[in-house]
């Protein structure tokens, strides 16, 4: 089942392109240049504020939405780790929408969150993998990815799949609420169109990558910078390498190091830092030189662009194709997933069933 490749994970991260074309194509419609979810019955336009809330990879994805959602749609996002949500006693708004964001549908505290917020008479909404699940079943508005059968422990392809139907709710939201005009919409339809070529111009980079996991392989941290929707992919980033190389690493708001995490800083703490030109572009890359001041190794994930303008001096720079804002997160994830993977696979762990993990977290 693994076809040519080493491991389900490397397959699953290759198939990031059929899989999120896929899935668009069940939220788009090209021709119209127009978004459109499944499932319609349901009016958006009333919803106030949303309620997203995750574990994990999924918590990432969220991360992404609440940007997306706070800049086209104009509404205000809260998220929470399930784990965090279901024992803080959370207010909740009237008429809200709660949004559960899961590849197995299965997942325990994200299941208890949603029959809480099912109780408190929130609409539920949920994105899930499986549409046989738990999760599937309780929702109210049921957006499914179709990422297929998720093997490997380390969540890939159903990452990139969730954003892309987040972005797409996000697109229809703000139509909803008056927010995007029909030209508007039709750019953001192109671009989300664009994402399974530029997934495969950032899979291309393959071989590149897993040349220089050894220059990661030896370190005992690693951290991960980014800025904007951009910073969750520093946390995934972070998660992937720990979850599956067992090396010790940290996301990092790009903006945030110099509070506290840049004393870290020597020259045996690789730092990866994703920034696509764009409007933070300037701002990350002024943190990349505070680091980079205190002997920092860097490795900077760019578009020819910014690599052009900062990539001098660094350990290593990936090039990415260059991308429109809005499908940046989906296309970083790739070379983040493969750092990972090649940096595990250089340590000979077991990639697709990493130590202490399970694929479903089905107790609390
Ligand atoms: C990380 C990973 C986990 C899951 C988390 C939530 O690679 O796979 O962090 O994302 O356990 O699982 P789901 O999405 O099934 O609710």
């Amino acid at each position: 089942e693994k076809g040519n490749y080493r491991h389900f994970m490397l397959k699953e991260i290759f198939e990031q392109p059929t899989v999120v074309a896929q899935t668009l194509r069940s939220y788009l419609r090209p021709l119209e240049q127009q978004v459109a979810l499944p499932q319609i019955d349901f009016d958006i336009s009333g919803v106030d504020r949303v309620t997203i809330v995750a574990c994990g990879t999924s918590y990432y994805a969220g991360m992404v939405a609440k940007y997306w959602f706070e800049q086209f749609a104009r509404v205000p996002v809260d998220i929470d780790f399930a784990s965090e949500f279901r024992y803080r006693q959370p207010v909740l708004p009237e008429g809200g929408l709660a949004l559960f964001i899961s590849q197995s549908g299965e997942t325990a505290d994200t299941l208890a969150a949603l029959r809480h917020c099912k109780a408190e008479g929130q609409t539920i909404a949920v994105v899930v993998n499986v549409p046989t699940s738990s999760m599937a079943r309780e929702a109210d508005l049921l957006l499914p990815t179709h990422a297929g059968p998720e093997i490997g422990v380390a969540s890939t392809k159903a990452f990139t799949c969730q954003l892309a139907v987040l972005a797409a709710l996000a697109a229809h939201f703000a139509v909803k609420k008056g927010r995007l005009s029909p030209a508007e919409e039709a750019e953001i339809v192109a671009h989300l169109l664009e994402a399974p070529a530029c997934l495969n111009a950032a899979l291309a980079h393959d071989e590149e990558i897993a040349a220089m996991a050894h220059l990661i392989a030896p370190a005992r941290d690693v951290l991960y910078l980014g800025r904007g929707p951009d910073f969750p992919l520093a946390l995934e980033g972070a998660l992937k390498l720990k979850e599956i190389s067992y090396i010790h690493a940290e996301g990092y708001a790009a903006g945030e190091m110099k509070h506290g995490p840049i004393a870290l800083i020597d020259e045996a703490v690789p730092v990866i830092v994703l920034a696509p030109s764009g409007p933070l572009f300037e701002k990350t890359v002024s943190n990349m030189q505070e680091v980079r001041a205190r002997g920092g190794k860097i490795v900077l994930i760019s578009d020819a662009e910014g690599l052009e303008e900062a990539g001098e001096g660094c350990l290593a720079t990936i090039e990415m194709p260059s991308v429109h804002p809005l499908i940046a997160p989906l296309v970083y994830a790739v070379p983040v997933q493969l750092l990972a993977y090649h940096v595990a696979v250089a340590k000979g762990t077991d990639v697709d069933q990493p130590r202490n993990l399970a694929k479903s977290v089905t107790v609390e």
